[in-house]
């Protein structure tokens, strides 16, 4: 998920390395490390922290190499520590392996690896593939087959570069799910996961494709299938300038990360779905399904954003398990004097898992025995650790301080939790199927969505003046209204409220005039009708309208100044589709307003005080 690089040429590879990574920070990550081979010497230098901590080390150590490779981590299997950093490497420390993606078959390939008496000194998927590798390399005794028959084992996503101390001449490298681009110069080539890393050496690129692999030598290279076919690769000429690439070429992180949802969100339910059974596989809470299925009740606990997904939780466990839910205020529930038994399952959510309210009120609810679970995107923070079991969200790393993917990927998750529940009680195989599907045509969904990005750009321009807003839905889009309105609020500064749509004549509706903007989330379900109702009644006071709307509505655009249409999908997971026009709306109007969308005036993306 962070980010590669690999050097082969004349030169010294590692200012070209420790560089390339700077280029990647954009990205986040939590650890980094290089992998070099000279005559000499094989060396690996690694680190927990950032890439100037690295580029100190590396200094120390004045090594020199014209083959080096180099990563930056951005954790999904094992905390990040120096141990887990990347590279990897076989046990006679010759052969070094760098890996953004997930083998998702690494706990079956590592027990047969145990067998054959491989020793492991990291707690990630991607030592497998390094011992796998070794393995082949054994039998083969060439390092390009011995990745090819690794690879062929492998079920999962990878971007790989592998270096080898008996095959000085190459670097191999394999794409499947994660991006990888060969970089070509005179004399040297480079590969990195993205241009960024290359475009200060060169213009010329081939992008690797799903299924392909390739040995990188200094003066040519050559592609292949998985299979072994050659093929030919296209060379491109990038026209991108330096200053243009840090946020990978979106003006902020905020806005990248919106953009990057359709791939957070497939790498949410990557692996975790079986159609045919109609279930969801959630590895981390394997062996707790029945407990959490037999609660009395369950709580879900967390802040901020995290707070609203759990609103969706609700009433998706509700919906489909029959379990009673309750959301609290990580804050207020700490200090409450909760009512919590062993019968209970509380699940925690939070991005950073570092939130300290929510890590506080998850020490309580343990000290109270009750199942503990949580959802975090952090791995190795403090909540996962913390929790008896749980499910990370794999979003990717969110720099933006307002969260965009972390939520709808805790909306995802929190719909397959509720999969794995509802299976083991009403729901039946056919209806399983049938969310699985949906979930399944949600990414190509957000896509649709995001392509209407310039349209509520545009939308966005009229309401920029706007002092005060009114976010509303019913049901379902009762949080999402809460979310739409905490968005605008923490990067634009204006006023904004979320209320249940009806909730308003019993108050609200007092602020309605033609000053006062009111997005409405009105898609098709069951309370349809009523919402429309409402929008009527705001009309009637000549308040200004923008509603989300699904795509075949043709009514509620004869009502209001605004519609965004969003794509149909089932009840539960409209909130994930639904949210995205109002978290692009909130940035182009903070944008617009000239405001700093990713650190809003007063925020912590992590806050670790109470
Ligand atoms: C979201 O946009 C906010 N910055 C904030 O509300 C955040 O969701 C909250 O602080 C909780 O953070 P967590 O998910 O990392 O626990
Ligand atoms: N799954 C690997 C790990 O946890 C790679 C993570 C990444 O893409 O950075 O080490």
């Amino acid at each position: 998920m962070c980010g590669i690089v690999g050097y082969i040429g004349e030169k010294n590879s590692v200012p070209v390395l420790i560089e390339g990574l700077k280029r990647l920070e954009y990205r986040g990550y939590d650890s980094a490390g290089i992998g070099i081979i000279n005559t000499t010497e094989c060396k690996v230098i690694k680190t927990k922290g950032k890439v100037a901590e690295l580029e100190k080390l590396v200094q120390s150590e004045n090594i020199k190499s014209n083959l080096g490779i180099g990563h930056t981590r951005w954790a999904t299997h094992g905390e990040p520590s120096m141990k887990n950093a990347h590279p990897h490497m076989n046990e006679d420390k010759t052969m070094f392996l760098i890996h953004n993606g997930i083998i998702e078959n690494y706990v079956s390939l590592k027990k047969g690896l145990l067998e054959e008496g491989y020793k492991f000194v990291s707690e990630t998927d991607t030592e497998v593939l390094a011992h796998l590798i070794d393995h082949y390399l054994k039998i083969k005794n060439n390092l390009f087959q011995a990745v090819r028959y690794a690879l062929n084992e492998v079920e999962g996503t990878y971007g790989i570069a592998v270096i080898y101390k008996n095959e000085p001449d190459k670097i191999v490298v394999a794409k499947k799910g994660s991006p990888l681009v060969i970089g070509i110069g005179k004399n040297e080539n480079f590969i990195a996961s993205d241009v960024n890393a290359l475009i200060a050496h060169t213009s010329q690129v081939v992008y690797m494709e799903d299924g392909e692999i390739a040995e990188i030598f200094k003066d040519h290279f050559q592609a292949k299938t998985i299979a072994d076919e050659n093929i030919i690769k296209e060379i491109h000429e990038v026209d991108l300038s330096i200053d243009e690439l840090s946020k990978g070429g979106y003006p902020h992180y905020m806005l990248k990360e919106i953009m990057e949802q359709p791939d957070s969100l497939f790498n949410s339910m990557r692996g975790r779905l079986v159609l045919k059974e109609g279930i969801s596989k959630l590895g981390g809470l394997q062996g707790f399904e029945e407990r959490i299925a037999n609660s009395d009740r369950i709580i879900i606990s967390a802040c901020g954003t995290s707070w609203h997904a759990a609103l969706v939780g609700e009433y998706m466990l509700e919906q489909y398990t029959g379990i009673p839910v309750e959301v609290e205020y990580a804050s207020e529930f700490r200090y409450r004097h909760p009512i919590i038994t062993p019968n209970d399952t509380v699940i925690f959510i939070s991005q950073s898992g570092e939130t300290a309210d929510t890590l506080a009120a998850l020490k309580e609810a343990k000290k109270k025995g009750a199942l503990c679970l949580g959802i975090c995107n952090v791995v190795g923070s403090s909540i996962a650790r913390e929790s008896e079991a749980g499910v990370y969200i794999h979003a990717g790393p969110e720099i933006g301080v307002a969260s965009t993917k972390a939520f709808t990927s805790q909306l995802l998750v929190l719909s397959l939790i509720t999969l794995l529940i509802a299976r083991r009680k009403s729901l039946n195989q056919p209806e399983g199927q049938e969310i699985i599907e949906e979930l399944q045509k949600l990414t190509h969904k957000v896509e649709l969505i995001l392509k209407q990005n310039e349209l509520i750009e545009k939308i966005a321009a009229q309401y920029v003046e706007c002092r005060n807003f009114l976010y509303l839905g019913r049901g379902y889009h009762f949080p999402v209204a809460l979310e739409g309105a905490l968005k605008l609020k923490e990067i634009s500064y204006i006023h904004a409220e979320g209320y249940p749509a009806a909730e308003m004549k019993h108050g609200p509706i007092a602020l309605i005039d033609d000053d006062m903007p009111v997005v409405f989330i009105a898609t098709k379900d069951s309370v349809y009708e009523k919402v429309v109702n409402n929008i009527e009644e705001v009309k009637a006071r000549k308040g200004r309208i923008l509603a989300i709307v699904n795509e075949d509505d043709n009514e509620i655009e004869k009502l209001v100044d605004h519609v965004i249409k969003v794509p149909k999908t089932i009840n539960m997971l409209q909130p994930i589709l639904s949210v995205i026009p109002l978290q692009l709306l909130a940035y182009h109007i903070a944008v617009k307003k000239g405001l700093n969308v990713d650190q809003p005036r007063n925020l912590a993306k992590s806050v670790t005080v109470e």
